[in-house]
């Protein structure tokens, strides 16, 4: 990132490069799927109760677009919803489909699994509720990948459907921070599902302020039973989006807003932001 000439080549076009930094990222250290739920059972809890709730009382059936090792989909099938998740990695689907498969039958048979990619799936029928949890709609880059996602899900959605999604807004300050490319423990070292534990780090590593462009890496320190520790990463970009963009962008794919909460109590946006959570409905 930064210079503007290092942007890639392809930009501007829909070449899918998102399904290729997901499946970058999620290929290569399947140790690196079995920490998410470790990282983020602890640090992000807040968000699966507004889910699930609104997936318990959809009029309909439920599509989740990136619902990753099912951290929401999982708890949103066990309150009642029939859902389908869809991911562009096989290796959190993997993760997902063996907690599924752990599940009373009468709840696993509510869930149904696919491989795909949000800007481009064809699932031929409708839902009640599509939803875009914890920030996967921050993944796609490009205005094309955000327009063809949305138009996908309006094909998606019942008349009388909602989309609802969340992305994180930016703090200003957190923008120019300099103390953001130093390496922060997120999640203190913790037991691994297969044994070991995991400790978890945060920095940037490049921000890009005309393309609202973020780049995180995660450092996993990862120990085996003979405390032997390695490091693992990975780096993911992200987009940061501001109100009054996705608004438009809503617009355009033929949505209006119906409802906009600052945090998952469905507390206003305020002035100190963190999330920005939409409802949107067909216009
Ligand atoms: C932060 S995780 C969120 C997972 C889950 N919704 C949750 O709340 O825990 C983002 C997920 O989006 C998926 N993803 C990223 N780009 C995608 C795309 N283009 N199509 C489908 N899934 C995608 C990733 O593979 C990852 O599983």
């Amino acid at each position: 990132m930064g210079a503007r000439s290092e942007r890639p080549a392809h930009r501007g076009r829909l070449p899918g490069r998102l399904t290729y930094i997901a499946r970058r990222a999620y290929r290569y250290a399947p140790v690196i799927v079995d920490s998410y739920d470790v990282v983020y059972n602890r640090m992000r809890t807040d968000d699966v109760a507004f889910y699930t709730d609104l997936a318990m009382h959809a009029r309909g059936q439920v599509l989740e677009l990136g619902c990753g090792t099912g951290r929401i989909l999982i708890k949103s099938a066990g309150a009642g919803a029939t859902i389908t998740g869809l991911d562009v990695s096989a290796l959190m689907l993997d993760a997902c489909r063996r907690k599924v498969a752990a599940l009373p039958p009468e709840i696993a048979v509510r869930i149904t699994l696919i491989e795909d990619d949000m800007t481009s799936f064809d699932l031929g029928r409708t839902f009640a509720l599509v939803t875009i949890p914890f920030r996967a709609f921050s993944h796609l880059i490009m205005v094309e990948e955000q327009l063809a996602c949305l138009q996908r899900v309006h094909r998606h959605l019942d008349v009388d459907g909602e989309l609802v999604f969340d992305v994180f807004q930016p703090r200003v300050e957190s923008l120019i921070d300099p103390h953001a490319a130093d390496e922060v423990e997120d999640t203190p070292e913790s037991p691994l599902p297969g044994g070991g534990t995991v400790r978890r780090t945060a920095r940037r590593t490049a921000i890009d302020q005309t393309d609202q462009l973020i780049q995180v890496e995660f450092g996993y320190y990862v120990k085996d039973e003979n405390g032997n520790v390695e490091r693992l990463s990975e780096t993911f970009p992200f987009r940061y989006y501001y109100r009054y963009e996705l608004e438009h962008l809503l617009a355009r794919a033929g949505f209006k807003v119906a409802a906009l909460y600052g945090w998952y109590d469905k507390s206003p946006l305020s002035g100190t932001p963190r999330d920005m959570i939409f409802v949107a409905r067909k216009a």
